[in-house]
């Protein structure tokens, strides 16, 4: 096999979420690294809670790790995230009775808390995750916009995001900065993706890019992500996809298995290459293709009894038959 990084050269780097343990490359985890991917994205150590988990007391040791093991082996770091409602701590939106704290002091607290992450690691990011998940999920009719259970919504309203952004930008004007989100390729989540971005541009709030997540199952609609592509390369921002995984299940009714079954593989090495085809189609705009995970070894979806399967490198981490099916693609 080629390695990964190897492969989509000419195209885009490939990128893989880590933990601070995976950077020894002593372990197969580290090792694997180095081989096949040539971007990372901190799994959880660059989000609020684990960087400012108390009011002013900044926690720099495992994101410094995967940081420096990037610059170590010459890798991108793709940041992730500053603006988010989850894995962001209380204090960031509740006083010490429970009301939620007032437009200014939370305008202030996000400010601060981006200005100090990117100004610690200015210089080495490659793109940011500025705001994540901002976008209502499950409205086909497109009532509701914004995720209205998010605090920084419900404080600030939406100008939350064009904060975020202009604090982003003054921190690290070299960054790229990204709003990132799942589901993205469903027509009522694209469509507001599109109007979000564009409405931004459109005040000259400084937005470079938008991630997909990607996190996919074996029956997602390519036509579904060629679409999406295609809007989203005429707005002119880069475009990444952000957490890829492909789960092996075609719903989440399906029961589940710690075996890679036969028809696991078979779901695989058509769902893969599919998808990776439409992908190449549009390198042009495409900077980079992000794993969430490296093997499946482990993923954030499975849970006991289920799991998912959902990377191209195997639980032993070696190539799995549809790596050489997307392999044959180039
Ligand atoms: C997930 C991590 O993988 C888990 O380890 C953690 O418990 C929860 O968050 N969208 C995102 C990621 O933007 O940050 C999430 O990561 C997965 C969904």
């Amino acid at each position: 096999y080629i390695p990964l990084k190897e492969l989509f050269k000419d195209h885009f780097f490939v990128g893989a979420a880590i933990t601070p343990a995976h950077t020894d490359i002593r372990t197969p985890h580290g090792r694997t690294l180095v081989e096949h991917f040539n971007s990372v994205t901190a799994e959880n150590v660059m989000k609020p809670d684990a960087i400012q988990r108390i009011k002013g007391t900044f926690t720099w040791t495992e994101a410094d790790r995967i940081v420096q093991f990037a610059k170590e082996n010459n890798m991108k770091v793709r940041g992730h995230t500053l603006t988010w409602h989850s894995q962001t701590p209380d204090w960031f939106f509740f006083d010490q009775t429970g009301a939620l704290l007032s437009k200014d002091i939370a305008l202030k607290q996000l400010e601060e808390h981006i200005t100090a992450v990117m100004t610690r690691y200015r210089g080495m990011i490659d793109s940011w995750d500025v705001v994540n998940e901002a976008l209502f999920d499950w409205d086909p009719d497109g009532q509701i916009i914004y995720r209205e259970d998010s605090p920084w919504y419900k404080i600030i309203g939406e100008s939350y995001i064009d904060s975020a952004f202009v604090y982003a930008h003054r921190a690290d004007p070299d960054a790229k900065l990204f709003y990132n989100d799942y589901n993205s390729i469903f027509s009522w989540k694209r469509n507001k993706i599109f109007d979000l971005v564009k409405r931004l541009k459109d005040n000259n709030i400084p937005i470079h890019g938008i991630g997909l997540q990607g996190h996919w199952f074996v029956g997602t609609s390519v036509e579904d992500l060629r679409t999406t592509l295609e809007l989203f390369r005429g707005l002119g921002v880069e475009i990444q996809i952000t957490e890829l995984d492909l789960s092996v299940y075609l719903s989440s009714n399906e029961p589940g298995s710690v075996v890679y079954t036969d028809e696991f593989n078979t779901r695989q090495r058509i769902a893969y290459p599919e998808i990776f085809r439409v992908l190449l189609d549009y390198s042009d705009a495409i900077a980079g293709v992000t794993f969430w995970g490296i093997g499946d070894d482990a993923s954030w979806l499975d849970t006991p009894g289920r799991k998912h399967f959902p990377f191209l490198l195997n639980e032993q981490l070696q190539p799995k038959p549809a790596y050489f099916d997307v392999q044959r693609l180039l």
